[in-house]
């Protein structure tokens, strides 16, 4: 009985540490994210990288990159680690990019 609760207790700490900490596509504010998608603009205004607008990919698409602990994002990048985004940066523009994307309700091209 008290061995199950102490191993309850663990479980709900481990649970809350790792969604405090991990990805979550659900998480992140989509307003801050269009303010957060500038950084990836800097290079992918066509300049560095590939010119690109949220309503360049499908909802799925975007979803590939950042999967895996961004694992499709960080092959395209190199020096991704450099770029010392956050999580909480990096699901804001997960639901800026989603709520654009190609197959939204309000998909933006128009910069
Ligand atoms: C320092 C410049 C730079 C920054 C900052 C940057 N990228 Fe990139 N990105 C590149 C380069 C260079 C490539 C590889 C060449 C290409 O496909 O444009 C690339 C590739 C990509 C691709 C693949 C494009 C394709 O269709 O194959 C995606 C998606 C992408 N970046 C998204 C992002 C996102 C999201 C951010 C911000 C979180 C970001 N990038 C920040 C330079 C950058």
């Amino acid at each position: 009985m008290k061995l199950s609760r102490i191993f309850a207790i663990t479980m709900a700490l481990a649970l809350s540490v790792s969604v405090a900490h991990g990805f979550d596509p659900e998480a992140g504010d989509a307003g801050q994210g269009k303010e957060d998608w500038k950084k990836c603009r800097d290079c992918h205004d066509g300049s560095k990288g590939e010119k690109l607008s949220p309503s360049a990919k499908t909802k799925k698409q975007w979803g590939r990159y950042f999967n895996d602990d961004y694992a499709k994002l960080k092959k395209k990048h190199a020096d991704w680690d450099s770029f010392a985004y956050s999580t909480e940066f990096l699901q804001n523009v997960h639901r800026f990019l989603n709520e654009h994307a190609l197959d939204s309700d309000k998909p933006q091209t128009c910069d």
